[in-house]
């Protein structure tokens, strides 16, 4: 088969690999009908991500059909037509029990980072019963590759982690598909001012597209000055993190207002100061977290009934054989006018 290979530091080749054979009877093995990338994927070929090992098939997002299925798999039958979640989980152990299963012992992020991903013609799933969804006939394939992961995040790490409320105030640091669908699934709980924040104009058109109240370039001078006139100078109740570099998380802790949340949501490389000098009496706090993904089903529910407008985030899709090009038009996103990069797969038709 076809798959997506890290070959290392800031490489990534088309490469021929043996399909994906079931090794465990929890397992199943997915034929991909569409993959997508993550800036997490770009963090591990910057090197980010020291325990993704060169040789590694990458990606944590696909919506594909179930090829074959492990003995103990009774959720699933062979055809049904399933979301790839980026988190897997065996359901059993103490972190699942406890809903966090990021940290699931013998699960969490591993596809795409332990074991081979989803940007392949196939991938193997551990722990089938919980890492796929089945998928509703009026969901769109391609556009559902954002649940695998942005979706959930934006979510989970984003919205509930940073506790946006009926009439509070919302600042979103970073337009990425991550802060997209921080954007869209934070409207579902009536904040009255939402604010994004990136360096990229055309991804903050369509946060105004998307129901964002206000945009503010973080390329320019006055931008926290800017910033905080949007709250009289009070700051921000919600701080959502979702670029993943100091200067981001350094914003972050300049807005967010007494009584409020910083919630980090980007993967970071390298160390970031914590300015407890001026945060120290301001009765905020401040949550990071790894996606749990416990959100998935509810998330598909709100796709199925058009509550949100999931597909608007992928822009570009490419074949499996112009995958190097798919991981190029996002990492220059900006140039691509891109958000989410789709990969299609041949057998997909
Ligand atoms: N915590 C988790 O479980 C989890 C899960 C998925 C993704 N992530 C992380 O979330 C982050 C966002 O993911 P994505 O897929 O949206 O990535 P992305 O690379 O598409 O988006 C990042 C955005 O940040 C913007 N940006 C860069 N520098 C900036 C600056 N100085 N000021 C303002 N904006 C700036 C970019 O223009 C881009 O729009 C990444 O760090 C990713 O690794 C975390
Ligand atoms: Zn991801
Ligand atoms: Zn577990």
């Amino acid at each position: 088969m076809k798959a997506l290979v890290y070959t290392g530091p800031g490489m990534i080749e088309v490469l021929d690999r043996p399909r994906p054979v079931i090794q465990a009877p929890t397992d199943a093995v997915v034929r991909l009908l569409h993959a997508s990338i993550c800036g997490t994927d770009l963090h591990i070929l910057k090197g980010d991500v020291p325990t993704a090992k060169p040789g590694l098939i990458l990606g944590h997002e696909g919506v594909g059909v179930v090829e074959e299925l492990g003995e103990s798999v009774h959720s699933l039958r062979v055809g049904d037509r399933v979301l790839i979640s980026c988190m897997t989980a065996c359901g059993a152990c103490k972190f699942c029990r406890r809903g966090i299963s990021a940290h699931c012992e013998t699960g969490g992020w591993v596809l795409g980072h332990h074991v081979d991903g989803t940007q392949a013609e196939y991938v193997r799933v551990p722990h089938a019963t919980l890492s796929l969804h089945p998928l509703a006939a009026s969901i769109d394939s391609r556009a559902a590759v954002a649940v695998s992961d942005a979706f959930p995040t934006g979510l989970e790490c984003g919205v509930l982690s940073a506790n946006v409320q009926p009439g509070g105030s919302v600042v979103i640091v970073g337009a990425g598909p991550v802060g997209m669908a921080a954007l869209l699934t934070a409207r579902l709980y009536t904040p009255s001012l939402v604010v994004m924040v990136d360096l990229d104009e055309a991804r903050l058109e369509t946060a105004r597209q998307l129901g964002a109240h206000a945009t503010v370039n973080s390329g320019v001078a006055d931008a926290r000055a800017r910033l905080l006139a949007l709250t009289e100078g009070q700051g921000f109740d919600s701080v959502i993190e979702a670029v993943g570099i100091p200067a981001t998380f350094d914003l972050c802790q300049e807005l967010v207002a007494v009584g409020g949340r910083i919630a980090n949501v980007g993967v970071h490389g390298t160390k970031v100061d914590l300015h407890l000098d001026r945060l120290w009496d301001r009765n905020i706090s401040i949550h990071m977290a790894l996606v749990n993904a416990t959100t998935t089903p509810r998330l598909l529910r709100l796709m199925e009934s058009g509550e949100l407008e999931i597909g608007k985030l992928v822009t570009h899709n490419y074949p499996c054989s112009e995958g190097v090009t798919a991981y190029s038009t996002f990492q220059t996103a900006a140039q691509h006018q891109a958000l989410k990069v789709a990969i299609d797969f041949s057998s997909s038709n």
